[in-house]
């Protein structure tokens, strides 16, 4: 029994990465990562989503999701994403270096969509703690594109703001018992980024009172579709921190 059952996991775990996932919920192994659907907001519109693993290498991966979503056009549908298995628990007095790369692109997108392609990250006073949790001090997201005058949450507090070879607005604001912190691409779609994110971190640290104490929780990267249809290709992510 015991070993049928070991069987069937290991099973399941080979197959992922030719799998689609469709449910509200469903995640898969994706490497170093985990892809997510996440369609917490399904519920204020009609429509679907489904979201694929195309590959893996080393700390890359590679993965697309199709999204088909009408009404509620002021609502997000989901945050289909994959979050990083390792880079994680680090403490922001002792990260060296956060290198990442992205690199994205609509392969086909209807007129008018309203959607970010974003990271999200969390942080917190522990090491350890889930995503937009009691856990969660700080959500800083990072929006490589912003279609169809969507905002982030709260207000715009800067502009102007020039990280990693890019200009940037930040809007903070609170929600739930966490703040969010986000930068939003001042120079259009960022198709091909390449960053070390402890420039955020430094950032945030020394002008909007993020503690070095925090513990950054989890990195995710995904889109977060309001309305329209579109299909994203993420050809390469990887997220490295170094500490
Ligand atoms: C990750 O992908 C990039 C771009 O395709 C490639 O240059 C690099 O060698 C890859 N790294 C690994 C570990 O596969
Ligand atoms: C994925 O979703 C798109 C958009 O709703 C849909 O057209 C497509 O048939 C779906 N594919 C799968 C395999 O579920
Ligand atoms: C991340 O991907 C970029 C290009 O997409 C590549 O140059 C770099 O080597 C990759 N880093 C790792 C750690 O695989
Ligand atoms: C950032 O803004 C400056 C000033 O408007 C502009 O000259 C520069 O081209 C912008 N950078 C990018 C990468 O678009």
């Amino acid at each position: 029994m015991l070993f049928s059952t070991l069987f069937s996991l290991v099973a399941v775990a080979a197959s992922a990465s030719a799998q689609t996932l469709s449910g509200q919920f469903t995640c898969a192994p994706a490497g170093a990562y985990t892809l997510c659907q996440n369609l917490w907001g399904e519920g204020a519109g009609v429509g679907q989503q489904n979201s694929t693993l195309l590959s893996t290498n080393g700390n890359n991966v590679s993965w697309r999701t199709v999204w088909d979503w009408a009404n509620g056009p002021n609502n997000v549908k989901s945050y289909a994403n994959v979050e990083h298995n390792t880079a994680k628990g680090v403490q922001l007095s002792s990260l060296k270096s956060a290198p990442t790369a992205w690199q994205w692109e609509y392969e086909s997108q209807s007129s008018g969509i309203r959607a970010d392609v974003s990271y999200d990250i969390w942080t917190g006073n522990t090491a350890t703690g889930n995503p937009a949790s009691a856990a969660s001090s700080f959500e800083i997201m990072i929006w490589l594109s912003g279609k169809g005058g969507i905002q982030p949450v709260g207000s715009q507090v800067q502009s102007g703001i020039s990280l990693a070879g890019h200009n940037w607005t930040l809007w903070k604001g609170p929600n739930a018992n966490w703040e969010v912190l986000s930068f939003v691409s001042q120079d259009g779609d960022i198709t091909d980024f390449n960053a070390d994110l402890k420039e955020f971190f430094d950032f945030i640290q020394e002008n909007y009172g993020v503690a070095s104490s925090q513990f950054v929780q989890a990195i995710q990267t995904g889109t977060e579709p309001f309305v329209g249809s579109a299909s994203l290709l993420i050809n390469n992510f990887n997220v490295t921190l170094n500490h």
